[in-house]
């Protein structure tokens, strides 16, 4: 499988983001990575359905959301609306994990799961049938520009062994901390979707950071 590359725009210019847009768009990178954060389940504020609605509306690229909220299920509907395509909760966030599964893909949208650096993989096993994407954090949720923590190497490694297992084809996505070093082990590992902010939007040229972490 290609790799697929997800910039979150978190640590973009969001006074400057119609150009950090059309910098993603005329990237190699598939998708677009937007993390909402509620300043509850995550010690961060980030943004919400008004400047979804214009990025979709530059954005060439698929939008991929990662939902750092609690009650994700009330908004559902509402990122369906805004054109999401790839739509991820939390596993921390999530009572009734299945049928917020269900009901995302009822919708049309592609389902994920985010799991937080303290939580196993195979607590994901019984809903495996139901995922599109396992997304791995590599940090603690909230913020961008933190340190990779190691340990998601083995957890990129447990995710692999669980889906074939399951016979799953779904995305195994990796967030936090991201960058040219660790990025090739990652794909090694399992990894077929790398999120990343600080080592896009800090590089130089971040249109070649983007190729460069795609085609390791
Ligand atoms: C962290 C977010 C990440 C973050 C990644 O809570 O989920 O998507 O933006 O940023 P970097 O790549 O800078 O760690
Ligand atoms: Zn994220």
């Amino acid at each position: 499988m290609e790799h697929i590359i997800s910039p979150s725009i978190l640590g973009a210019d969001f006074a400057n983001l119609g150009n950090e847009i059309e910098m993603i768009n005329s990237s190699v990178a598939q998708w677009i990575h937007l993390d909402i954060m509620d300043g509850v389940f995550v010690p961060n504020i980030s943004f919400g359905f008004s400047v979804i609605k214009y990025i979709k509306k530059h954005a060439k690229k698929i939008l991929d959301a990662h939902l750092m909220i609690v009650n994700p299920d009330k908004y559902i509907e509402k990122f369906h609306e805004a054109g999401v395509e790839y739509l991820t909760v939390h596993y921390e966030t999530c009572t009734h994990l299945h049928r917020t599964l269900q009901k995302i893909r009822s919708l049309g949208m592609k389902a994920g799961v985010a799991i937080n650096p303290h939580t196993p993989v195979n607590l994901l096993s019984e809903v495996v049938s139901e995922l599109d994407l396992l997304l791995i954090m590599s940090v603690n949720p909230g913020f961008s520009g933190q340190e990779f923590i190691p340990n998601s190497y083995n957890k990129v490694a447990q995710a692999k062994e669980l889906l074939l297992q399951k016979n799953s084809n779904a995305i195994i996505e990796v967030d936090g901390g991201i960058n040219l070093t660790n990025a090739p082990k990652l794909y090694e590992f399992g990894a077929d979707a790398l999120v990343a902010s600080n080592a896009i939007f800090m590089a130089n040229n971040p249109i070649d950071t983007i190729y460069k972490l795609k085609n390791l």
